[in-house]
């Protein structure tokens, strides 16, 4: 199959192309498209043989469910069988935006969407671009992130073409997206409802609507990562086994430099993916190293901004990945804010291998 791409406007997409895209997802095929957290894979989610090959073309196991986008709150009856208080106020805070809300589901939602369960994920995205691609398909598209599973979301067109060019029918490439991590979500068929996932919503954010949300499931597991190293699921991963460095800036600096050294002394070849400060404090002391092309430094961002590394990260792990080094050393960046969603990135990058400076 050839896949053809088509640049688009994020702020103004020529119709043009949206048509041209919606009539592909009517048609059963598969469309990549920006949203304002990663680019989503879209296929008619109540189109059960479209949504079969997109499991196919993702390398996805049927047991993970996918998220149903919709264009407008309206539309969200279409699929869920009921709308409890606690998701209609999150909806109404945070929609259009990076928050999907799990519920109760209709049965015209195919089985496959939901991987089996009674529930599904909504989410009403707030680009440009994928809110006219859903106004015009008018029906509800399924769209997992755009990525081979187990790899890093894409943030870009061209991530999506390194691994799913040839498999997928169009993409629309409108540039980098600009949330870059994922979009939050919340399990609200339980009394208090329960974040599943930190994302583009921040914890702090939602507390303000959900005094009692519980922060469970996977950030729970996520935090507890020492009693089980090697554990988390294989996801986000690059192809070099990657460790999550935490702590007080100067002494994860410290760390990664003497990490750096004696692996180089080993014979690995070691990327480090820190925020723009620690690269710049780390540039000096590794110069010859970088040199002779056995160390490479990858910034994601700054630390005090977490939105600045949440946009660049998928992005950067991406870049260092593709220089090839066996082992990568990752400085976090704290958990305020979207640094939340960072940090559950990078540990399950990691694998749950972390170390506390
Ligand atoms: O920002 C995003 O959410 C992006 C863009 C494209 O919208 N999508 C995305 O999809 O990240 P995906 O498939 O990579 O992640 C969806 C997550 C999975 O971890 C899945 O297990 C969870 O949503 N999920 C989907 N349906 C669920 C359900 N019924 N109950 C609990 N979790 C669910
Ligand atoms: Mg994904």
């Amino acid at each position: 199959m050839k896949t053809r791409v088509v640049m688009v406007d994020a702020e103004r997409p020529d119709p043009q192309a949206i048509a041209e895209a919606a009539a592909v997802i009517r048609a059963g095929g598969l469309v990549a498209f920006p949203t304002e957290t990663v680019y989503g894979l879209g296929a008619h989610a109540l189109d059960a043989a479209a949504v079969g090959r997109l499991f196919e073309v993702k390398e996805r196991p049927a047991t993970d469910p996918l998220i149903v986008h919709l264009a407008h709150i309206g539309q969200l009856g279409q699929v869920a069988a009921e709308v409890p208080p606690a998701a209609r106020a999150l909806a109404l805070a945070f929609w259009a935006g990076p928050l999907t809300l799990v519920l109760p589901k209709k049965p015209v939602v195919p089985d496959v969407v939901t991987a089996g369960r009674p529930t599904v994920a909504v989410r009403v995205p707030s680009h440009r671009v994928a809110r006219a691609l859903m106004e015009t398909c008018g029906a509800p598209v399924a769209a997992p992130s755009a990525n081979r599973f187990s790899r890093p979301s894409s943030t870009r067109a061209g991530h999506v073409l390194s691994e799913l060019d040839g498999r997928i029918d169009l993409v629309l490439d409108g540039g980098l997206t600009p949330i870059g991590v994922e979009s939050t979500i919340v399990d609200c068929t339980v009394s208090p409802p329960v974040l599943l996932r930190p994302g583009g919503v921040t914890r702090e954010a939602l507390l303000a609507h959900i005094p009692d949300l519980v922060v469970g499931g996977r950030m729970a597991r996520a935090d507890s990562p020492q009693r089980a190293p090697g554990q988390l699921a294989r996801h986000y991963a690059p192809a070099a086994r990657m460790t999550l460095f935490e702590g007080a800036p100067a002494a994860v600096q410290a760390r990664l430099a003497t990490e750096a050294r004696t692996l180089v002394a080993q014979g690995h070849r070691v990327g480090i993916l820190a925020p723009a400060e620690d690269v710049l404090a780390l540039a000096p002391e590794l110069a010859a190293h970088a040199a002779s092309g056995r160390v490479r430094l990858q910034a994601y961002g700054r630390r005090a901004t977490p939105g600045t590394a949440a946009a660049a990260l998928f992005d950067a792990l991406r870049a260092l990945d593709e220089e090839g080094p066996d082992v990568m050393l990752a400085a976090g960046i704290g958990a305020e804010g979207l640094g939340a969603a960072v940090r559950d990135r990078l540990l399950r990058a990691a694998e749950g291998r972390i170390v506390n400076v």
